[in-house]
């Protein structure tokens, strides 16, 4: 995911986003990020595999105004390197439901408290095979 970024993307409460993508065989990390804007971020999943001192870790959080917000470590990990992953998405009334692969779950605030967001951003050691709104 070297730097992909999807705009005028409409991500509304009551959708569901799906990820399927590869984690390169050496990746360190990579995350996805979902924002108003291409600077700030309302939600960024980042699974570091080895990373910021993290191993085997999703670390999710928010960016508004340069600065990141409080951190939530929730879920499992179920990534490894060079295989496939797949990350879903719920945006509801009241936060971001993240479900991983394993069955477990991230309960993420909608800080920003937007009924819609347009932009989604990836980054780092992975590519993303199929992206979904629905
Ligand atoms: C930082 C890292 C950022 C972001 C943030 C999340 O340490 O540099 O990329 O992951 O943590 O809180």
């Amino acid at each position: 995911m070297a730097g992909m970024i999807i705009k005028n993307l409409s991500f509304k409460v009551g959708q569901t986003l799906t990820v399927v993508g590869v984690a390169k065989p050496d990746a360190t990390n990579f995350d996805l990020n979902i924002g108003p804007n291409e600077e700030d971020i309302t939600l960024h999943i980042n699974p570091r595999f080895n990373a910021h001192g993290d191993e085997n870790v999703i670390v999710c959080n928010s960016f508004e105004g340069g600065n990141w917000c409080e951190e939530v470590r929730q879920g499992g990990f179920p990534f490894q390197q060079g295989e496939e992953f797949k990350i879903v998405i719920e945006f509801t009334p009241a936060e971001f439901v993240v479900t991983l692969s394993d069955g477990s779950t991230i309960n993420f605030p909608n800080r920003m408290g937007a009924e819609k967001y347009s932009v989604i951003k990836f980054n780092g050691e992975a590519r993303v095979t199929s992206f979904e709104v629905k």
